[in-house]
């Protein structure tokens, strides 16, 4: 029988192992995995490494911030992230005051759906304003929300009695809470003081939002989940110290899992002192720290420690980064990554023997879809969506931000070179991305109505 498209000769790569196969696709499902499959359309991957479809469950389009909007729409994102060899990603949504968690979501999708080249969910945001709203989780969970946000800083900071009504509303649905978490109370007086003493630049970043403090609110709010009986996953971990308060709870066998991004792995906290408004653009947080925690953090993935990465991206103009450098505490915060993950995290962690190929599916596709419960995601066998990466394992790729398709027009990343990159995206049996060419259009991708996730380790 011939497929509709068979991947031929590849290596594929899956979170459990490594083989040379061929990949046989009908509609847009895989068919089959296995030698000598014949089909309607070949696409040699000889010599290439073949993966699931990088999965990205946390990234912000057209999120709006105070009076600014990031910058990438679910067009422009979606686009970098299929040329990244992202395939789906998870946005977000939150409720206007008199509008309805499941009111939000449907407009919410109003916006992506026409837009999209690949596959997205949503988490549902639950903020102070949503206290009242408690009793639409299980509508909001009913539309396919099944994770929710909660945040322990910005205006969005749920207090320790919010989370704990949050937290158990979340679990009456089966539902997972995937946190911010810093100490923000802390961060204010630090913040407060800085600026009393003229201490107004980007350096003093870093500085008001410490390493220590981001643990203990790791803790914190892993203590609550586990007072309340809820799994919880902890958002964008950027230092040691989150990441073994994660790796303690799961020692004692809590469900928690954790996650970390490429601006924590790839750049340090000297980045906040280039001159002008380039200290002004990597501002994001928790900030990004010292060698000593990206270490730390590299082997934490490597140990297991953490499970997933993701972006968190999050960009804005360099006018609009700019624009408050007489406070770098009003900069609007979030960098550009949804792009170059896939083929970075190759690049440094695989090449370098950090990780195993099938560590670095595990952390980029397997692990978050699973997490996610994006069911038909994330691995390379019959019966799931045909999802897929054709990457050259051995081209080199310089990042600016010339190059990339994020439109921001400026990357922390600018002249780094990575060795390896994405030549073949594949949603759902429809090739999206090939050799640097767009070939879907806008609204290909399709919203993912997720359900019950499957137990975490
Ligand atoms: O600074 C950041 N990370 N901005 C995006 C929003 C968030 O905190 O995840
Ligand atoms: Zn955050
Ligand atoms: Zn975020």
């Amino acid at each position: 029988m011939d497929f509709d498209l068979v991947i031929k000769n590849g290596t594929i790569v899956t979170a459990v192992n490594t083989f040379t196969a061929d990949i046989g696709i009908n509609g847009e499902t895989i068919a089959a995995v296995g030698q000598g499959l014949a089909g309607a359309r070949v696409l040699e991957a000889a010599g290439k490494l073949v993966t699931p479809g990088a999965v990205d469950i946390h990234v912000h389009l057209q999120m709006p911030i105070g009076n600014v909007v990031s910058t990438d729409d679910f067009y422009t994102g979606t686009v970098a992230a299929a040329f990244g060899g992202t395939t789906t990603i998870i946005d977000f949504v939150e409720t206007q005051p008199d509008e309805t968690m499941a009111a939000a979501i449907a407009a919410r999708r109003a916006l992506a759906d026409p837009r999209v080249v690949v596959d997205y969910g949503l988490h549902m945001t639950i903020t102070p304003a949503d206290m009242g709203k408690l009793a639409q989780v299980p509508a909001a969970f009913a539309a396919g929300c099944t994770t929710f946000k909660l945040y322990m800083a910005y205006g969005h900071r749920l207090d320790d009695g919010q989370l704990l009504r949050a937290l158990t509303a979340v679990r009456h649905v089966g539902g997972l809470p995937v946190v911010h978490a810093e100490n923000w109370d802390v961060i204010l007086t630090l913040i407060a003081d800085n600026l009393a003493h003229g201490r107004t630049t980007p350096h003093w970043h870093p500085r008001s939002r410490p390493a220590l403090l981001e643990a203990e609110a790791t803790g914190r709010i892993i203590d609550l989940a586990v007072f309340v009986g809820v799994p919880i996953h902890i958002f964008h971990v950027s230092c040691g110290a989150a990441a073994a308060r994660i790796a303690a709870a799961r020692e004692r066998g809590w469900p928690v899992t954790g996650e970390t991004c490429p601006q924590y792995l790839f750049l340090t906290q000297d980045v906040y002192d280039r001159p002008g408004d380039e200290g002004a653009l990597p501002v994001c947080s928790p900030p990004i720290r010292e060698s000593r925690e990206q270490d730390a953090l590299w082997a934490a993935l490597s140990r297991g420690d953490l499970q997933l990465i993701t972006t968190d991206h999050c960009p804005f103009t360099r006018a609009e980064k700019a624009a408050n450098l007489a406070d770098y505490s009003r900069i609007p915060g979030g960098v550009p990554s949804i792009e170059m993950r896939f083929a970075a995290i190759y690049s440094q962690g695989v090449r370098s023997g950090l990780l195993t190929p099938s560590q670095w599916v595990d952390l980029c596709c397997t692990a978050p879809a699973r997490l996610a419960g994006l069911e038909k995601k994330g691995h390379i066998a019959p019966g799931y969506d045909a999802d897929l990466v054709i990457f050259d394992p051995d081209t080199p790729f310089t990042l600016t931000a010339q190059s990339l398709h994020e439109t921001a027009n400026w990357t922390p990343y600018e002249g780094l070179t990575l060795h390896g990159r994405v030549q073949t995206t594949i949603v759902r049996g429809q090739i999206v991305v090939t050799d640097g060419e767009l070939q879907a259009a806008a609204g290909y991708g399709r919203y993912c109505h997720r359900q019950q996730r499957k137990p975490q380790p």
